[in-house]
């Protein structure tokens, strides 16, 4: 079946000469603070980088390489790295001036960022507060609580559910360990998208190692926060060689194209709830934008009709590679890929070919338990 696209947009603004917000994001040593500090965690270990030859070959391309994140922390997702680290840096912070008995944390999630902030709270003994929106699935919420973090629900979306936990965090004098930034807001989840960046130096070694040179980037998108982080990181190693970068979004949230095209950070009503819960976010992350502004060379945005499939053929590998557990936004640089090869023009512009090599972010593993049950339960 051929896959069609939503929207795309190709960047003019897209500029290598990135230095000065790069720089601006991520001041010198920061993320060499949080690698260091990571990787002595108790549970670290690098994530495999899987060659997807059956897929390559499928698509037409020389290499397509998939960065398995099912297996981070024992958490499921990349999201581990940034809101656990972010707690951390919080707490080391408040011991410095003394006021750390007092700290109580909360934020905003669709899952798997809470997930990683209560985690990182436990750890430290931090009360948590989580606030999810009305379509965060029971799976998800019930996993925040073992955790343990009180979990609030909100009415309406992923936007509605921040305002209620700045709310809040306003009334009690709770931290917010957000993953998204905010005018005036931006020193914590600067952390959060250092910790990301362990991923990004991980990948490049991996890169390395395997003798490999990516032509492309695939990166899917929620609030940005993510991509501005690998992308920011991947530019301060590859400068001028910085491969093509492809961001993706759901069309139902499609925060980083309305944005580009206006040229400013815009914000999306989200009306419908994307599958890939991940993504399902209104408004750009402020640290972000200007490194999205700047890096990314292309955006396209899908419909949710190739989640399904892509997670099943994850599942079951075809050649010998292992199957891989991929949750809903783990599914986005197939269709991304599948979805550029099927359509000329986007082919065309994008510049992949057969001697292409791709590199494409694997963020979660069985998030939602029962929806992953469901949904690869069900062959097609
Ligand atoms: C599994 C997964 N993938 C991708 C994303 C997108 O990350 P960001 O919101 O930083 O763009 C998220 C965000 O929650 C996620 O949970």
């Amino acid at each position: 079946m051929k896959y069609t696209y939503a929207n795309y947009y190709q960047n003019p603004k897209q500029s290598n000469a990135m230095h000065e917000v790069a720089d601006d994001l991520f001041p010198t040593g920061i993320c060499e603070t949080a690698y260091q500090s990571i990787t002595q965690w108790p549970d670290y270990k690098q994530t495999d980088l899987i060659a997807l030859d059956d897929f390559a070959k499928q698509m037409g391309v020389k290499k397509v390489l998939y960065k398995d994140e099912s297996t981070r922390l024992n958490l499921g997702s990349f999201k581990a790295l940034g809101g656990a680290y972010a707690v951390q840096t919080v707490l080391e912070a408040r011991e410095k001036t003394g006021d750390a008995s007092a700290l109580t944390v909360c934020t905003a999630t669709d899952g798997n960022h809470g997930r990683s902030v209560s985690w990182g709270a436990q750890q430290k003994n931090i009360p948590c507060h989580i606030f999810i929106h009305a379509g965060v699935s029971e799976a998800r919420a019930k996993s925040l609580a073992e955790y343990g973090a009180t979990v609030h629900r909100v009415n309406g979306n992923y936007d509605d559910s921040i305002a209620e936990c700045i709310k809040m965090a306003d009334a009690n004098g709770w931290q917010i360990v957000s993953d998204t930034s905010w005018e005036g807001y931006r020193e914590i989840p600067t952390q959060v998208m250092a910790g990301y960046t362990v991923l990004a130096a991980e990948v490049i070694e991996q890169i390395e190692q395997q003798k490999e040179s990516l032509t492309h980037i695939i990166l899917q998108a929620g609030c940005g926060g993510m991509a501005g982080a690998l992308i920011a990181y991947f530019w301060k190693h590859w400068r001028d060689n910085l491969p093509e970068i492809i961001i993706m979004e759901s069309r139902m949230s499609d925060c980083v194209l309305e944005s580009m095209q206006r040229d400013q950070i815009y914000l999306v009503d989200i009306v419908d709830e994307t599958l890939m819960a991940g993504l399902s976010c209104g408004e750009v992350s402020e640290l972000a934008w200007p490194i999205l502004r700047h890096g990314a060379s292309h955006v396209i945005t899908v419909s949710d009709e190739g989640v399904k499939p892509m997670m099943r053929y994850l599942a079951k590998s075809e050649g010998d590679r292992p199957d891989i557990v991929g949750g809903e936004c783990s599914a986005s640089g197939l269709i991304t890929l599948k979805t550029i090869m099927d359509n000329p023009e986007l082919k065309e512009s994008i510049h992949i070919d057969e001697n292409s090599v791709i590199f494409m972010l694997g963020t979660e593993g069985a998030t939602d338990p029962d929806l992953y049950k469901e949904i690869i339960g069900n062959k097609q």
